[in-house]
């Protein structure tokens, strides 16, 4: 099965956008391996729109454009696996990609082809261009496409939240389905894009994940998405803490090559990546107790092993107070149990708690901890 745990990666288009490369794709290579993402579970390295030529070749075949990648997609795709990564590429279900090469639109099974002779892993599947058509259909059509290919290539959509993608996505075959718009390197965007998924998370499952776009942690306002400074530290954190709580998939966005050292060690977290990718996929609970703040929140998700992940997360200007009772979670004192508290960021032992926790959580930022159910008594 593909994407037992939401798949973890990099994606060239939040950086890059049309400036992408062989040689690009080559250092990104060797980067996520030196610099241990790939250790860390980052296995798919993701070529998003604009690799192709504007037009297809006589026989209506894609071509990699001659002059980003002169050698063909077959040559970096093969250099790619050579790291130990995995592959991915982009095509859109219209008549163009969102940037205008050419779309798979009736050359489905011509371009799954394709895909699967140069060797990709990983199909993102956009949704301009299109006619009126379901998306049910479209995207139904390419996941055919792939499974008929011969190879085993994970299917992620990206139809934005279109049609309630989440009530179907599995049902046509997705690993992973773009339930929102674009995400641009600004707090604003974090906040929106989550917050108007916390509802459908209960449709995310082992071999399917609801994707709420790519991660803007380390960008500071540069690149193909940056906007003026991007987040603060603090912000990024937030947003890695939030898309690890929610399964979404973790595509790293930023320039791997040049990303400074507190970036890395966030993006390599490996608390809050236990808490992303564990298997038993449960999507977290909302407690809304938080002191008349109906804009913070705490989440309180089940993970594998009697431990639990606590995220406190305030995503308002000014530092609050969040609270909450065990009573909340039906786990009363008398019992005798208590939780055993690990912080997430610095990996210190927090202490046990049998009836509360109340915390001070700046602006703009979260605490985040994995909680060990003990008996105490
Ligand atoms: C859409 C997608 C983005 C990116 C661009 C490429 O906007 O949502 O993630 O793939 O197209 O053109």
């Amino acid at each position: 099965m593909l994407a037992k745990t939401p798949p973890m990666g990099w994606n060239s288009w939040n950086t890059f956008g049309e400036n992408i490369s062989e040689d690009l794709i080559k250092e990104i290579a060797d980067t996520m391996v030196d610099k241990g993402l790939l250790a860390a579970g980052y296995e798919y390295l993701v070529i998003d729109d604009c690799w192709s030529e504007k037009e297809r070749d006589e026989n209506g075949m894609l071509v990699a454009d001659h002059n980003k990648f002169p050698h063909g997609m077959k040559a970096v795709a093969d250099y790619v696996h050579s790291k130990g990564l995995k592959f991915g590429m982009y095509s859109c279900c219209g008549v163009k990609t969102c940037a205008g090469y050419p779309g798979s639109m009736n050359h489905e099974f011509d371009d799954a082809r394709y895909f699967a002779e140069v060797g990709v892993d990983f199909l993102k599947y956009d949704n301009c261009y299109h006619p009126v058509q379901s998306g049910v259909v479209s995207y139904n059509t390419m996941s055919m496409a792939l499974k008929a290919s011969g190879r085993e290539i994970l299917f992620s959509m990206c139809n934005w939240g279109k049609e309630e993608v989440w009530k179907w996505a599995r049902s046509v075959g997705g690993h992973m389905y773009r339930s929102t718009g674009d995400i641009f390197d600004d707090f604003a965007h974090v906040r929106s894009l989550s917050e108007s998924q916390k509802a459908n998370l209960c449709c995310s499952a082992p071999g399917c994940f609801n994707d709420i776009d790519m991660l803007i942690c380390g960008m500071n306002g540069k690149g193909n998405v940056g906007l003026e400074h991007g987040c603060t530290p603090e912000q990024y954190k937030y947003h890695f803490a939030l898309w690890s709580m929610f399964a979404s998939p973790l595509m790293i966005g930023c320039d791997v090559r040049t990303v400074d050292d507190e970036t890395l060690a966030l993006l390599k977290n490996a608390a809050l990546i236990r808490i992303n990718q564990d298997e038993e996929a449960r999507p977290p609970m909302f407690c809304h107790e938080v002191h008349g703040s109906k804009e913070a929140f705490i989440c309180f998700k089940h993970l594998s092993n009697n431990e639990y992940a606590l995220g406190f997360f305030n995503p308002m200007e000014k530092a609050t107070n969040l609270m909450i009772s065990f009573t909340e979670l039906g786990l009363n004192h008398l019992s005798g149990f208590a939780f055993e508290l690990t912080d997430c960021f610095t990996g210190e032992n927090a202490g046990r708690e049998n009836e509360f926790i109340d915390l001070k959580v700046g602006a703009g930022d979260c605490k985040v901890y994995i909680a060990k159910l003990v008996k105490v008594k």
